[in-house]
């Protein structure tokens, strides 16, 4: 989880600069992570429903609603899509009492040692 937290956050830095390859990137990893957690955590002692079953009807739309705005290279769908992803995250931390986990838009960039806007 922490992983798929910073996953988030460079997925966000990667749209901003329109370095549309990396935010495919970040997405393909979110993904990755999430099959790991539903593979290899498939049951949480504090979580009565499934983890695969919550990952998908929590992720699959507002993850392949960002993928279809970063192969637009549309950085407004992104900004919108992005949203609903971090509401979705968010979400299921909700649902299975993790609530206290709130997941924002990132308010600084902490990576400084990665260039994310490749133009300049
Ligand atoms: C299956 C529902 C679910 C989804 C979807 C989900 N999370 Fe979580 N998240 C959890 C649970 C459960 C925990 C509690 C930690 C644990 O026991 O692993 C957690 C914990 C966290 C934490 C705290 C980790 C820490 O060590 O401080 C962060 C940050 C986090 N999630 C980010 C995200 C982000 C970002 C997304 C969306 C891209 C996301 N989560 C999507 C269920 C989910």
């Amino acid at each position: 989880m922490a992983q798929s937290a910073v996953r988030h956050a460079k997925l966000w830095f990667a749209g901003q600069s329109q370095n549309w390859a990396l935010a495919a990137y970040e997405i393909d990893e979110l993904h990755e992570g999430f099959e790991d957690a539903a593979q290899y955590h498939p049951t949480h002692k504090h979580i009565k429903q499934p983890i695969p079953e919550l990952i998908g009807n929590f992720m699959n739309k507002p993850l392949a609603a960002l993928e279809q705005s970063v192969k637009d290279q549309n950085l407004h769908a992104f900004n919108k899509n992005f949203d609903s992803l971090t509401a979705a995250c968010n979400a299921c931390h909700q649902s299975t009492e993790f609530g206290f986990n709130q997941v924002t838009t990132p308010l600084f960039n902490p990576f400084a040692n990665q260039k994310f806007d490749l133009n300049h």
